[in-house]
């Protein structure tokens, strides 16, 4: 039965869904977050023939398909808000000043990973500035990007955005690094190549065994949704995947303050590094 309206959610219900997505992804709901959950999931249980979060919860636990469902479930439940040039300071000091010390230091190739990437802007958006800057060609720079959410991370794949996730981009780059057709903006597949994408959930420590180890990590925005314990497990998977030295990227209202002291924190003007 359809019911019309959102599903509502019981007090214990709440409880066990919010620790079954703790558990899987490490993103922590406050009790003011019952309402996001009731939203963002009542038509899911609607395609389920559910009418209860009960219901939900029995199928997520023991039914043949649970861990398709698990992957669905944490689809529906991301923030996934993002856009290309964003926090741009950080970026334009990677180019200018991070690069150069490591090349300084002897490197002659570099790897830089994105590690909660959502739908690729800000991993593209590296390689277009890299691009404006001349080192792509110039030097073996990889450019990895991880999500926990398949969704998203299909739509990077794809390179196809709307004029949503060009919110104070020059018109230049958009001009020259997109082609426009009807409201999509398809990516130059030359950028595009230059990221490689894959589903990682920062949660499992091996989340970077497909690369090995990082010069530079961006984790932005996304440490917010974490409590303490999984931000720890976090940033200490963060030191052993960084190669020494080793640069990391959080967002701006992100700190590794009471989560860890094995990094030196650097206020380089437009933001913070922390060093390995
Ligand atoms: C708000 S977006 C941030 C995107 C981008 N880093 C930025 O700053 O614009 C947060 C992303 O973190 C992802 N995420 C949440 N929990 C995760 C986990 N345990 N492992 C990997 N990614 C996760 C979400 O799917 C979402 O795409």
């Amino acid at each position: 039965m359809i019911q019309i309206g959102t599903i509502k959610i019981k007090d214990d219900e709440f409880v066990e869904l919010k620790d079954i997505i703790y558990n899987s992804s490490a993103i922590s709901f406050s009790d003011s977050k019952k309402y996001l959950l009731e939203n963002r999931l009542t038509k899911r249980l609607q395609e389920l023939n559910f009418n209860s979060f009960k219901d939900y919860i029995y199928y997520l636990k023991y039914n043949v398909k649970k861990k398709e469902e698990m992957e669905i479930l944490l689809n529906l439940v991301t923030i996934n808000e993002t856009y290309f040039l964003r926090e741009r300071a950080q970026m334009d000091y990677m180019i200018k000043t991070v690069i150069p010390e490591l090349q300084a230091k002897g490197k002659r190739s570099i790897r830089i990973w994105s590690s909660a990437s959502s739908s690729g802007e800000e991993a593209y958006s590296m390689a277009i500035l890299l691009n404006e800057a001349g080192l792509l060609n110039r030097m073996s720079i990889e450019i990895y990007a991880s999500d926990i959410n398949t969704e998203v991370l299909e739509t990077a794949k794809q390179g196809i955005y709307r004029s949503v996730s060009f919110r104070g981009v020059p018109p230049q780059i958009v001009d020259k690094y997109f082609t426009k057709d009807g409201f999509s903006f398809k990516l130059d597949p030359l950028i595009a190549s230059q990221v490689k994408f894959f589903q990682g959930n920062l949660l499992s420590p091996l989340v970077a065994s497909k690369f090995g180890k990082a010069d530079i990590i961006f984790c932005r925005n996304v440490l917010i949704y974490f409590d303490m314990e999984a931000k720890i497990k976090v940033i200490e998977t963060f030191h052993k995947t960084l190669n020494d030295p080793g640069y990391l990227f959080l967002g701006h209202s992100e700190t590794l303050n009471k989560i860890s002291d094995k990094f030196q924190m650097k206020n380089f003007g437009g933001g913070i590094v922390y060093l390995k």
